[in-house]
């Protein structure tokens, strides 16, 4: 039977709510959709949701508003980037039956063009504050499936700590679940930032070139044992094994991305320069491991008694702008507006 919904009434001045979460690391990454529309990952993926980098954003659905309103850092979204976020709404209201377009206002704690993707922190706060102001009584799994609608990776930020997200047959099968929470397993993840430039090829573009190459259905094939050996590693907390698997698949997705036509070659010269030092490094016994998103700059996992001394050395080699040190954080969460 259907279950009986209470319309809001238009004599309410507005829905609202406000929720912030956190970004993740991909230790196993999300490269390349078994379907592109639902944005369904070809794989599955593990990530650590970091605390250093966090999106809080307001949704208010408003009775008399003609069009959705997006601000992000202070400007207003325009084109592609509004239209994602306002589907991403149509989402929800088709949801709560509530046709009200919103107010949406979105703020990062990393400066705008910092080189870090806002996407995956962004789509869990707006995903978790739309539903909390529609009233929508969504478990932790369905917000996570519906912010994998908004970005695949965001499914992954609604949960705090040690995450995989599944790929699967049908839409609410593609999943994120915790493994561990954030106190689980100190480990850092120094952000080492050597260009804060837009990259040229979005994510979601990218996405689409993986069948493209001929190591795509290789690369999937290996991460299902990857993610067997990450899961093992998580579970006995053993970084040598956490950090070999998550190299391994930095340089898969990165030579898929480069053997994809049109080729894709997100790094710099210092990308290539960090890895060597990566290595390096662990050649003089420091647990350090790289990983790399869609982009230049490199992730450095290690543990919390040599993170001090690794942001010093990365922090002084050519090109570095900027490392940020984080560590795994809580999942996504309404917070209450002042005064209520
Ligand atoms: C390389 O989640 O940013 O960071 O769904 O198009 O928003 P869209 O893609 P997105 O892809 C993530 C790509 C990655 C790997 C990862 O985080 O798993």
């Amino acid at each position: 039977m259907e279950a009986i919904r209470v319309y809001p009434d238009s004599s309410m001045s507005e829905l609202r709510a406000t929720a912030e979460a956190g970004a993740n690391i991909a230790l196993t990454k999300y490269w390349g959709n078994a379907d592109p529309d639902l944005r369904i990952p070809a794989n599955d993926s593990v990530s650590i949701t970091l605390d250093c980098t966090r999106t809080v954003t307001t949704v208010a659905f408003q009775p008399d508003r003609p069009e959705d309103e997006i601000t992000v850092d202070g400007r207003l979204l325009t084109g592609p980037a509004r239209e994602r976020v306002s589907h991403h709404l149509d989402l929800l209201r088709e949801r709560a039956g509530v046709p009200w377009r919103a107010r949406v206002v979105s703020r990062n704690n990393f400066p705008a063009g910092a080189g870090i993707a806002a996407s995956a922190s962004g789509f869990a706060a707006l995903t978790l504050a739309g539903a909390a102001a529609l009233g929508l009584d969504l478990s932790p799994r369905d917000l996570s499936v519906l912010a994998r609608r908004g970005s695949g990776s965001a499914a992954r930020s609604i949960f705090g700590g040690f995450v995989l997200l599944h790929t699967g047959a049908r839409d609410e099968d593609a999943f994120a679940e915790p493994l561990y929470g954030p106190d689980w397993w100190d480990v850092r993840d120094l952000i080492v930032v050597v260009s804060r430039a837009e990259k040229a090829v979005p994510s979601s573009e990218g996405h689409l070139l993986a069948p493209t190459s001929a190591l795509h259905r290789a690369r999937v094939a290996r991460v299902a044992e990857l993610n067997r050996q990450l899961l093992d590693a998580l579970a006995r907390r053993d970084f040598a094994a956490l950090g070999h698997a998550a190299e391994e698949d930095a340089l898969l997705m990165h030579a898929v991305m480069m053997t994809s036509r049109p080729s894709l070659i997100y790094w710099l010269p210092e990308t290539v320069a960090l890895i060597r030092r990566v290595q390096a490094l662990r050649a003089e016994g420091i647990p350090a491991y790289f990983t790399i998103d869609a982009g230049p700059n490199v992730h450095v996992l290690t543990l919390p008694a040599y993170a001090d001394h690794l942001q010093a050395d990365l922090r002084a080699l050519p090109g570095v702008q900027a490392v940020i040190s984080c560590r795994p954080g809580p999942g996504a969460s309404v917070i209450p507006h002042p005064g209520e």
